[in-house]
């Protein structure tokens, strides 16, 4: 079906969710005077609230609804204090990345200005690479089980799983960025030195794939490893590509590289489909209702979600808008600013002039 005006869903969720996605539904909207981008937005009030009210998660017919009448999600974070088990949370989110078969976890990691990284004597040059999560299977397979739950000889197990199918297409969706986007090498993670099957599986996949990208250098670190080099030495990774687990820690850490979870941004994405766009920070209760959150990972959440959209210039946009109000100290105070969520968004909005 050709539709000229794009359908987003949006799902502000929990905590600091609805705080960050207003601006970044704000930036959205500015955009249609600016580079006429024309989207139709729809609000969902999936989350705690209506978990705990309702007893609804993820309300029934929901993911045939969003891949029938949406081109792309946008959402805040799910999670609340309120529901220790954190069941509505991972009905909603893992129920959309698994049902809707979102393979791909992409998650920049990108240094907007040097001011902003924790390690010493780095700039912009240096932070600069992209992480593919596999996103759908892994650790997040949610199998395992209890043996004697309760007794002093409880087992309880704790399984991964991963399909030829799955590490395939997440190690080609890698390669295939890394082609188009002239990135000279990808680094996969594992820890095949323990992990001896699926590692086994993944190392298999990984020779096999890169052998088919000529002149784009395929290498391998241990995930320990890794996570000790993108502090000691981060410009030598283009694009990473690793399982769930590894890619959900790697990424944090990411975060940390570039200034911070309030910074970070991540699309969910199945080429072709209906594809999920969200910060990586989640609801954190602490700052819920303070107008503390820093709305840029959202909002460059949004750029993503634009760029795969089709909205090139939109998407530059806005990323060069972060980049100045970063750069102009027009910030939250994750950031060292003095800015509430509203003005950090307005700021940001007020920088996205006409081509
Ligand atoms: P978190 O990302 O919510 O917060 C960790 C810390 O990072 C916060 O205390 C805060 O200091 C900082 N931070 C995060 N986002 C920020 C922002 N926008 N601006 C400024 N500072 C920010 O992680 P957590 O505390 O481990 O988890 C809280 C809840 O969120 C849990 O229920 C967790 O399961 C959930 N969560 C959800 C998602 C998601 O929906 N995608 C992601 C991560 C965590
Ligand atoms: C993330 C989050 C989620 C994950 C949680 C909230 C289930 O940490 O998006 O990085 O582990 O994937
Ligand atoms: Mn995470």
């Amino acid at each position: 079906m050709t539709r000229n005006v794009k359908k987003i869903a949006v799902i502000p969720g929990d905590g600091i969710g609805p705080e960050v996605a207003r601006e970044a539904v704000g930036v959205l909207e500015h955009l249609r005077g600016t580079h006429g981008v024309e989207l139709e937005l729809q609000h969902f009030d999936w989350g705690a609230d209506k978990f705990l009210s309702e007893g609804v998660s993820l309300p029934e017919g929901a993911l045939e609804m969003l891949s029938r009448d949406f081109d792309a999600i946008l959402s805040g974070a799910f999670g609340d204090p309120r529901v220790p088990s954190n069941q509505h949370a991972e009905d909603i989110l893992m129920g959309m990345r698994r049902g809707l078969d979102l393979y791909i976890n992409l998650r920049p990691v990108r240094l907007l200005n040097a001011r902003l990284t924790p390690l010493r004597d780095r700039t912009e040059a240096d932070i600069d690479f992209v992480v593919f999560r596999e996103n759908t299977e892994g650790a997040y397979c949610g199998a395992g089980g209890f043996l004697k739950k309760g007794t002093a000889d409880e087992v309880a197990t704790q399984e991964e799983y991963n399909t030829r199918r799955g590490v395939e297409r997440i190690i080609v969706a890698a390669f295939e960025y890394a082609r188009a986007r002239g990135r000279r090498r990808v680094t996969m993670a594992d820890k095949s030195n323990v992990q001896r099957f699926g590692g086994d599986l993944w190392q298999r996949v990984f020779r096999e794939v890169a052998a088919r990208y000529e002149g784009i250098e395929a290498n391998h670190h241990y995930a320990d490893a890794m996570a000790m080099f993108m502090v000691l030495n981060p410009s030598q990774y283009d694009v990473i590509v690793t399982n769930n687990l590894f890619g959900d820690i790697l990424t944090d850490l990411g975060a940390a590289l570039q200034g911070g979870l309030g910074l970070a941004s991540s699309g969910n994405i199945h080429p072709g489909r209906v594809s999920l766009f969200e910060p990586v920070h989640g609801s954190a209760p602490p700052l819920a209702g303070k107008s503390l959150a820093n709305p840029a990972g959202a909002i460059l959440s949004a750029a993503l979600m634009l760029e795969y959209l089709g909205f090139e210039d939109a998407a530059r946009a806005v990323e060069t808008a972060v980049r100045e109000a970063v750069a102009a100290g027009e910030t939250t105070r994750d950031l060292g600013g003095t800015l509430s969520t509203e003005q950090a968004g307005e700021k940001i909005r007020g920088r996205i002039e006409k081509p």
